[in-house]
């Protein structure tokens, strides 16, 4: 092994190399700083108000215990975390600060390596998106979904059955008291949420990146193997330290690629697309929107988990897990990106059955052909836009219909229940104000609730159009994502109540029936640049002044690429 990196603080006898020893010995042995021990961090997510992430304080312990077994020094990292149900205006507002202030405590600690604990939404790509602008040997830790809550019998999916309950109510299917009273049933166990939603997706995106120990994504929280994987990561660090596997030797296009795929095969969240392209432009990745739709499109989906089918991620475990899904596939993937194991993952496929083919569907009987996160462009979307064919409805990828615009989420609260709303089910809702400048934070609006007057129709779907983002666990017609934004000069700013949108899906196409000439002529409306989106100090005006658009991972344009592990000056 070259010169561990922490020597650059403890060798020597010099006051400075005195005074880093000095503070950091308490209890630990002596030779902890004689230069042949890796400092790991260990960087960790746990919050009480990160609830999907508050049992990573005993994953820590575990993968502490892997580390002094292969002879390292494990160093808990409380850093920046992020509770998706609980922060407002949304946790994507936080994403690139957390990015942030993780790649800035790892550059500033004597450490050689670092562990990333993560689960929630954000929590694992800000993790990413920091190990790679550092580039130390990096390996994650997915915390795990929680298992299987029922109420009445029947198996709760987190989120996905809040939105499907909450029309239920609005519908008058369901009362407001049984609504309540699932509440209590959904989250059953330490983990993050169930279904193939965001933090689920992340974690298989982690795996397919190469960034786990192969097989561990989807392992559930309150699983004992969660627990030995972590201790089996512990010991993972040191060898990584040892060999000086680092993340841009890891996180290649390819491996880009393969997580591209595996995604679709699994029917994971349209999240991943920001998360993916932000942790390509960390690294100088040269990936792109059309990537996604060129490689993802004959991927078949064969998870049958919620949002697009059936089942719930404890079933996928039970099912024989990810691997066993990906290996039904093999072939598609690229052999040639290492993990962190130094092996490629496709070296991990072989051996691994499907015990319940219900959930783990045969290539030859998927859920659905094709897949993969569709991009669509028109003159709506210069720049982009996605939709998940699977969450939607196949009548509806081919639609064409007036527009019904809403300014705002308040706007949209305020008249959505209206029943004298101008709408019938082929009109297509449009929010705009929701991207990255516009909210700002591009919430999960995009899932935007179906006009009460349409619901008591028994309708349940309707093409709908955003720049905001949706929960991974949501699902619908639903084109998000829309480049540029509306607050950034976009054409969705352009749009008017009755104008006729016209979406092609098979074809990728986006449109308002409007000539560029008349287009031209109007201009844009003011008020999707509510007072929201005209911070005046702090992170939000930061953020406001130099994110980027969706399109390209709505990164802040400073942040982009790397800064590497390069140690500063001295402290004294
Ligand atoms: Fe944390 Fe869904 S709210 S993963």
């Amino acid at each position: 092994m070259s010169e561990l990196r922490s020597a650059q603080w403890y060798a020597g006898s010099d006051r400075n190399a005195y005074l880093h020893r000095a503070w950091m010995r308490r209890g630990l042995p002596e030779d902890a700083f004689d230069g042949t021990k890796p400092h790991i961090a260990i960087a960790n997510t746990a919050s009480d108000l990160t609830p999907c992430n508050a049992h990573l304080n005993e994953v820590s312990e575990y993968v502490q215990k892997g580390i002094w077994e292969a002879g390292g020094i494990p160093l808990n990292l409380p850093v920046l975390s992020l509770g998706e149900t609980q922060v407002k205006p949304t946790a994507m507002l936080w994403r690139n600060m957390a990015a942030m202030a993780i790649e800035e405590m790892l550059r500033a600690n004597p450490i050689d390596g670092v562990v990333l604990l993560g689960g929630c939404d954000k929590t694992i790509p800000a993790l990413l998106m920091a190990a790679a602008s550092v580039n130390l040997p990096a390996i994650v830790v997915p915390g795990g979904p929680m298992l299987t809550g029922t109420f009445r019998g029947e198996a709760l999916g987190c989120g996905t059955d809040v939105w499907r309950l909450s029309e239920e109510v609005r519908s008058g299917q369901l009362s407001n008291e049984q609504f309540i009273k699932s509440e209590s049933s959904m989250i059953r166990s330490k983990g993050h949420c169930n279904t193939m939603g965001t933090a689920s997706t992340m974690a298989v995106v982690a795996e397919a990146l190469g960034m786990t120990i192969p097989g561990f994504a989807g392992t559930p929280a309150a699983d004992a193997r969660l627990l030995a994987l972590s201790h089996q990561t512990g010991r993972q660090i040191v060898e990584m330290i040892s060999a000086d596997r680092r993340p841009s030797q890891i996180m290649v296009k390819e491996s880009f690629l393969n997580a591209i795929i595996a995604v679709a095969a699994v029917g994971g969240s349209t999240n991943s697309v920001v998360h993916l392209l932000a942790i390509a432009g960390r690294l100088g990745v040269d990936l792109t929107l059309e990537d996604f739709d060129r490689v993802g499109r004959d991927i078949p989906l064969l998870a049958n988990l919620q949002p697009a089918g059936k089942f719930l991620m404890e079933d996928l475990f039970r099912a024989g897990g990810l691997l066993a899904l990906l290996s039904q596939i093999s072939e598609r993937f690229f052999s040639t990106p290492i993990t962190v194991t130094g092996k490629p993952l496709t070296d991990y496929f072989a051996g691994n059955d499907v015990f319940d083919t219900a959930v783990i569907r045969s290539p030859g009987q998927p859920l659905m052909e094709g897949a993969g996160i569709a991009v669509l462009r028109g003159n709506l979307a210069p720049n982009g836009a996605i939709i998940k064919p699977s969450a939607a409805t196949p009548a509806l990828l081919t639609h064409r219909g007036p527009a019904l615009v809403f300014d705002s989420i308040e706007d949209l609260h305020n008249r959505i229940d209206d029943l004298e709303l101008d709408v019938t089910p082929d009109t297509v809702l449009v929010l705009r104000g929701c991207g990255p400048k516009g909210y700002p934070g591009m919430p999960e609006v995009g899932n935007m609730p179906l006009p009460k007057k349409i619901l008591e129709q028994g309708i349940r779907d309707m093409v709908r159009i955003s720049d905001g983002r949706m929960s991974g666990t949501a699902y619908g017609t639903i084109i998000l994502h829309v480049s540029p934004e509306s607050a950034a000069g976009g054409p969705l700013a352009l749009v008017r109540t009755g104008d006729i949108i016209a979406l092609d899906v098979p074809n990728r196409t986006l449109n308002i029936e409007i000539s560029d000439a008349e287009l031209a002529l109007r201009t844009p409306n003011n008020a999707t640049t509510s007072a929201y989106a005209k911070p005046v100090r702090g992170w939000s005006k930061l953020y406001v002044d130099h994110v980027q658009g969706a399109d390209t991972g709505a990164d802040l344009d400073f942040l982009v690429g790397s800064s590497g592990d390069a140690v500063n000056r001295e402290s004294h």
